[in-house]
């Protein structure tokens, strides 16, 4: 019988798999987790269908192998669906088998890491199945913030199986041998006469860049996997554990006098925020999560001291910046696994505002920015925040401010700190003066004059340092120090909010 088990779909259907470029279900639990670990629970189950002829076809494991073992020492709950097993389509007794392993996980408090491969509902099965789905539905959402959900996408997948995988952290999916949609291009094709390949619907590049979907994009199965061990190097086990620290040699007061340069001296030159983050997390190492959507906002994984950070970062590159729809999701989202899996935030500001125009405000830029301010707000991990250059208007509120309890506030000395930048300041506050000059030169000279004034007095950070919303002015040199020492003060620090049922997110 376990040979049988073994042997899944059969010698043809794997060598189909391997020809596609995929490995088989138990070959990816052996890659992901360490040597010998792996325990394997339920192999013997079949499914219980006696409909359409299934009850001649019953295949050991039927289609999904469940289990335990370790990654880096640490224990992880694993299932991997087997695409050689009626397409790794999801029956009644395949859903309990997810179930056990997950409700296993929350016992225990380790991660679920989900290897997903599925033609979705198993058709045969008809309502248990469905019942299949929303029993593991169920179990991702009360164990989301208990224990860390990770879901590699690793085949196509349809219908149900894409909606437990949304539900959990993080997404991984495979360049080019894997695919996410509700319904393909078919019954597309069927209901709305759109013609579109399954590549362009619902693929890695589709999910990584235009739906934001998925979190990372993986060149193969390897390397996907090699992703998700990593990825669970920053986690704890649960909300009630710290995340594991990684030695380093990398000195905690490091002073990188490259850094001093990096901003420009001109407030409308761009930079990349990516240098000043590898130039003071340790090792250089910086692990970045939907590093193609929504580029306007960087976020993802680095350590300081060995500690697992969570970083967000506004990027100068794009959109100069701005906070969007798209990069107030994707913060959002981040802040908020951060502060549930007890991940400080390091915060690095240069924003310039929330973009505007009509498809912003069409599309909701109010609620949806609303969201980061509630993540941010709500987050009672250590909190600290770097200013590099502009931090304007509602964007210098939302990002991480003192104000809605950023513990350690800093700012570099070119810093601008105000309701809006300069030109736009003087357009308003002085509009009447202006009015009333005739001459065009007598009146250019004017308005570079108040925008003179106006940047002395506010587009700089020694007004809000004045008022104690800045705790310190460092040099760019002095940020990695800066950011240990802080995290070193912070270490101990208790904070909860009042009790509720939950809160309401503007979702
Ligand atoms: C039963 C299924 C199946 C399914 C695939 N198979 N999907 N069996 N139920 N849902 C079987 C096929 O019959 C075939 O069996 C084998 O798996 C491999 O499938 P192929 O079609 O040969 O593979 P491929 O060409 O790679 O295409 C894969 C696929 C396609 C894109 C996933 O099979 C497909 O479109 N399947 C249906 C997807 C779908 O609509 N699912 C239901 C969604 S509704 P043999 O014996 O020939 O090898 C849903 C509701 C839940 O999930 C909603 C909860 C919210």
């Amino acid at each position: 019988m376990e040979a049988k088990a073994a042997l899944a779909g059969g010698a043809t259907r794997i060598a189909k798999q391997h020809e596609a470029g995929k490995l088989t279900a138990r070959e990816r639990i052996l890659a992901l987790l360490d040597e010998d670990s792996f325990v394997e629970l339920d192999k013997f189950v079949t499914h219980r269908c006696a409909d359409f002829g299934m009850q001649d076809q019953k295949i050991l494991g039927d289609g999904v192998v469940t289990g335990h073992g370790t990654v880096d020492g640490r224990p992880v709950c694993v299932f991997a669906q087997d695409f050689t097993v009626f397409g790794g389509s999801l029956s009644g007794a395949y859903a309990q088998k997810i179930c056990k392993v997950m409700d296993l996980a929350t016992k225990i408090g380790c991660p679920v890491v989900g290897l997903n491969d599925s033609g979705g509902a198993r058709i045969q099965e008809g309502v248990e199945s469905l019942a299949g789905y929303a029993d593991i539905f169920l179990r991702n959402v009360l164990s989301s913030g208990v224990v860390p959900q990770l879901s590699a996408i690793m085949g196509p997948c349809a219908g149900g199986a894409v909606y437990s995988p949304a539900i959990t952290d993080f997404i991984l999916m495979v360049d080019r041998t894997s695919y996410m949609f509700i319904t393909g291009p078919e019954v597309i094709k069927t209901v709305t006469h759109e013609e579109v390949t399954k590549e362009q619907l619902g693929g890695a590049a589709t999910h990584a860049s235009k739906s934001g979907v998925s979190h990372f994009t993986e060149p193969d199965e390897l390397s996907c996997i090699a992703r998700l061990r990593e990825l669970l190097a920053f986690m704890p086990g649960n909300n009630a554990e710290d995340p594991p620290i990684v030695p380093t040699q990398d000195p905690p007061d490091r002073e990188n006098e490259a850094l001093d340069t990096v901003v420009p001296a001109e407030s409308n030159k761009s930079y990349d925020i990516k240098k000043i983050i590898t130039g003071v997390v340790d090792d250089a190492k910086f692990v970045e999560v939907q590093k193609d959507f929504a580029k306007n906002i960087v976020c993802g994984f680095a350590h300081f001291e060995g500690r697992s950070t969570g970083i967000v970062a506004n990027q100068p590159l794009h959109l100069a910046g701005c906070l969007d729809i798209d990069a107030s999701i994707k913060a959002a989202r981040f802040v908020r696994f951060c502060d549930a899996f007890n991940i400080p935030i390091v915060t690095f500001v240069d924003v310039p505002g929330f973009l505007p125009g009509t498809t912003q405000e069409y599309g909701g830029i109010i609620k949806h920015g609303a969201k980061l301010l509630y993540a941010f707000a709500e987050a009672t991990v250590p909190k600290i925040t770097v200013i590099t250059r502009k931090a304007y208007g509602g964007a210098y509120d939302v990002m991480s401010s003192k104000h809605i309890r950023g513990d350690v506030n800093v700012s570099y000395p070119a810093a601008e700190i105000a309701v809006m930048g300069p030109e736009g300041a003087v357009n308003i506050i002085f509009r009447s003066e202006l009015d009333k000059i005739t001459d065009e030169k007598a009146k250019a000279e004017a308005r570079a004059r108040f925008t003179a004034e106006y940047k002395e007095r506010f587009a700089n950070p020694y007004k809000a340092a004045s008022l104690g919303y800045i705790d310190e002015i460092i040099r760019p040199r002095e940020t990695r120090w800066t950011i240990v020492r802080s995290l070193r003060m912070l270490k101990n620090k208790r904070m909860t909010n009042l009790p509720r049922k939950h809160g309401n997110i503007p979702l």
